[in-house]
């Protein structure tokens, strides 16, 4: 396949990605087991990894999806996130899981955990595919973690650069 920009080696395949997400599902019917459980998924990064998570969970779970942005220079998130589409589901007494593709500087879950914690749910806890906790800027941690990943600037598996790559079906980094 012919690519823009130089993709890097597999850091993970869909195969390691679907087992563990296998994993992570497991542990979540574990931890929530009778209880109501609603996944939210953040758009459009956390898509992939939802579908995998989701299918894994055997609970009856409700699903919805939000849209973060936030302002901030370049490549690097600021602490204002501005939200583009919002979920539809009432989360009153509903545990909440929060599916994210990747924890950066943690400024986009940290906003979105405090946003959803208002909706009046029993609790928030956060499933991240990956996690690069070199670049943290704020006290955040997820609860369920895919991967931990090294300071590259990863794409693949819902991940984007300029939009693109999203479509790969595993997880890589730009060189360069
Ligand atoms: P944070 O607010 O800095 O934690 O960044 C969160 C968002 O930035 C993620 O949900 C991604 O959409 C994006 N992001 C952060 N790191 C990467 C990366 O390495 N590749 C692609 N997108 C990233
Ligand atoms: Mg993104």
């Amino acid at each position: 396949m012919e690519h823009t920009d130089t993709i890097g080696k597999i850091l993970f395949t869909q195969e390691q990605i679907w087992r563990r997400a296998e994993e992570l599902g497991q542990e979540i019917s574990e931890d929530y087991a009778g209880e109501q459980v609603v996944l939210i998924g953040t758009l459009k990064g956390a898509v992939p990894f939802m579908a995998d998570l989701m299918k894994n969970i055997s609970l009856d779970v409700e699903i919805d999806f939000v849209a973060a942005s936030s302002y901030g220079s370049g490549t690097e998130s600021s602490g204002e996130v501005i939200l583009k589409h919002d979920i539809t589901l009432d989360l009153t007494d509903k545990h909440v899981i929060l599916v994210e593709d990747i924890i950066d500087t943690g400024n986009t879950i940290k906003a979105l955990k405090a946003y959803l914690q208002k909706r009046g749910p029993k609790s928030v806890s956060i499933c991240t595919l990956l996690d690069k906790p070199a670049r943290r800027k704020v006290d955040v941690k997820g609860d369920y973690i895919g991967f931990v990943v090294e300071d590259l600037f990863i794409v693949g598996y819902g991940l984007d650069f300029n939009q693109k790559y999203r479509n790969l079906p595993y997880i890589s980094y730009l060189e360069g």
